[in-house]
Formats: structure tokens, sequence, C-alpha cells
């Protein structure tokens, strides 16, 4: 079993199903008892520690909510600051602003517009890609801030949804990384 391998058993092993929810025919996939494991949730930090270092990051970038508590932790672990995308209307002074269709209305996120230092390259995480409009709206900010994209690491990847090719023309190069695929 390589270490990839093991890594992934062990996050999978601590994401529970949640049958219907947060509504009939929904299969939630709760990430509650992993973070509440502290070996899972620290392999979990090293991995996404040691992406960052890898790919040469200067900035690890979280998305409101559940991003946040992924990538604040592997940020310091890797040495990095962290920066926050969030929800519309969070954040103070001047941001940039992102518009994304869900499956009923849309959804709008924002960064502040100092928040890169020229020359910044950034590692974006979130824990869920599904349709994609979340990570696509936040690749798009980033750049608008005037940062580089050097990669995305998502915990855990819907498959049978088509994020990944909604991702396709957001990522200018950069590799798109899930650590477990359901
Ligand atoms: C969830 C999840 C991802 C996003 C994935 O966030 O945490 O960020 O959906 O879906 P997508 O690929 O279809 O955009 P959500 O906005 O539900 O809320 P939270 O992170 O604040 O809990
Ligand atoms: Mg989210």
């Amino acid at each position: 079993m390589t270490a990839d391998t093991a890594l992934a058993e062990l996050l999978n092993s601590r994401i529970r199903d949640v049958p219907d929810y947060p509504k009939p025919g929904v299969l939630f996939k709760d990430i509650a008892p992993l973070l509440a494991d502290a070996e899972a949730f620290g392999a979990l930090t090293r991995a996404l520690a040691d992406r960052a270092k890898e790919l040469g990051a200067t900035k690890v970038v979280g998305l409101e909510a559940r991003g946040f508590v992924l990538a604040a932790p592997a940020a310091v672990a890797a040495g990095l600051g962290f920066v926050p995308i969030r929800k519309q209307g969070k954040l103070p002074g001047e941001v940039f602003r992102r518009s994304y269709e869900l499956e009923y209305g849309s959804a709008t996120l924002e960064v502040q517009r100092d928040a890169f230092a020229p020359g910044e390259r950034v590692l974006v995480v979130d824990d869920v890609l599904a349709t994609g409009g979340t990570i696509g709206a936040s690749l798009d900010l980033v750049k608008e801030a005037g940062a580089e994209l050097v990669g995305v690491v998502v915990l855990m990847e819907l498959g049978f949804l088509d994020g990944r090719e909604r991702l396709a023309g957001h990522l200018d190069g950069a590799p798109l990384e899930t650590l477990v695929t359901v």
C-alpha cells in the first residue's frame, strides 16, 4: 500500500455518510469525525502543509466555512500565512467579488483587494469539490487579486459530478489534487 493510499483510507474511514441530509435523497459527507480524530486530522494537516511547501506556496487560501478548518492549520504547519475567501458581506474594506450558480439561485464570494503582496503564490484548500462552483469562483478571485495560483487541494471529490471539468478553464495549468474520491 502506498503512503497516498494509506492516507486516503484513513481519511475516508473518518468521513461519515448521513443519508437524506440536508434534504431527502442527498447523501451528506460529514467530516466531523475526521476533525475529532487527532491522528486523521493531523495526517490531513501534514499532507496539506507538505503540498503547500512542495508547490512553493507563500500563502494558503481557505474557503468559508469548512475550508477554513482545513486550510488554517495547514498554513501554520507549513510556516505560511492564511488568507480567507468569504461569503458576501463579511470582509471589511475593498473586496473583489465573484458570483456563481448553485442548484437553486446563486452565491457570492469575496477576497480583500490587498490580501496578497506582489508575486505571492497561492495554494487553495477546501473540503469538497462537488459542482466546482465554489472553487472556480475562488480561483478567479485569487488571480484577480494579483496572486499566482500554484495548486488546489481538496479533501474529497464527488466524482459523479462534473466539478473537475468545470474547473478546467480556471486552473491556468495548476494541479487540482483530491485526497479522497467518493
Ligand atoms: C460546500 C463545501 C464546498 C462546496 C462544494 O460549502 O464545503 O465548499 O459546498 O460545492 P460546489 O463544488 O458545488 O461549489 P457550502 O457553501 O455548502 O458551505 P460551508 O463550507 O460554509 O459549510
Ligand atoms: Mg464550503
